[in-house]
């Protein structure tokens, strides 16, 4: 199975069980080149997202695209400073919140994990859709509601990068050397056989 896997994703990622190649070829750089993402990929991500799996199916995940320059300026002024370096290219951001109350408006306890799965679904996608994504907690949620008027009785989780893949070389140096898949800890340390140990 290995042997269809990008020489770059399988120097770094051996996994230890069968699985399908999508979850080790989906990986997070920051180098995005400047070609642009059709209206049609993205919109396949969102599809992808859409069927995700959530608590009573509330299906409580939102998301705000900027793709005009306007609008990702906007995004930009929120962005943490670290984050802005490499994601000011980036074609495509999205910010994903969720609403924290079911539809009946009691509280719903899963929002915040069903969110998470949805973003997993459109990584994924993307890296089908021959785009790559890149998630960020660093940016200033306060500003980012103030200035996206998201209500209170949502939760904002990311920022999410999504173009094509650029050259290594167009990063500030420091970030160069971190363009890599990343390895993972192994199953055996994160399951526990019948009780926590
Ligand atoms: C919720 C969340 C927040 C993250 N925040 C940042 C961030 O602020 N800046 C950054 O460069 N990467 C950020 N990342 C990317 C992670 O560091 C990355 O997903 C992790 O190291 C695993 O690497 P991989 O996505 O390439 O497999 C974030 C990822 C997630 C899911």
């Amino acid at each position: 199975m290995s042997a269809s896997l990008p020489a770059e994703i399988e120097t770094h990622r051996q996994p230890e069980h069968e699985i399908n190649p999508q979850f080790l070829e989906r990986w997070s750089p920051r180098s995005f080149s400047d070609q642009e993402v059709t209206e049609d990929a993205l919109l396949s991500l969102f599809e992808a997202a859409r069927w995700a799996p959530s608590g009573s199916n509330n299906q409580p995940w939102r998301f705000i695209v900027a793709r005009t320059p306007e609008q990702l300026a906007k995004f930009h002024t929120f962005i943490s400073p670290f984050n802005l370096v490499w994601c000011e290219k980036a074609p495509v951001l999205t910010l994903i919140f969720s609403h924290t109350k079911t539809p009946k408006g009691t509280d719903n306890p899963s929002h915040a994990f069903d969110a998470g799965t949805a973003w997993g679904y459109l990584a994924l996608e993307a890296n089908n859709q021959g785009l790559v994504t890149h998630a960020m907690g660093g940016f200033d949620a306060d500003k980012a509601r103030e200035t996206l008027q998201i209500p209170a009785d949502y939760q904002l989780h990311a920022v999410i990068a999504i173009g094509h893949r650029g050259p290594v070389e167009a990063l500030p140096e420091n970030l160069q050397e971190r363009e890599i898949p990343s390895g993972r800890r192994e199953v055996s340390e994160f399951i526990y056989a019948g009780q926590f140990e």
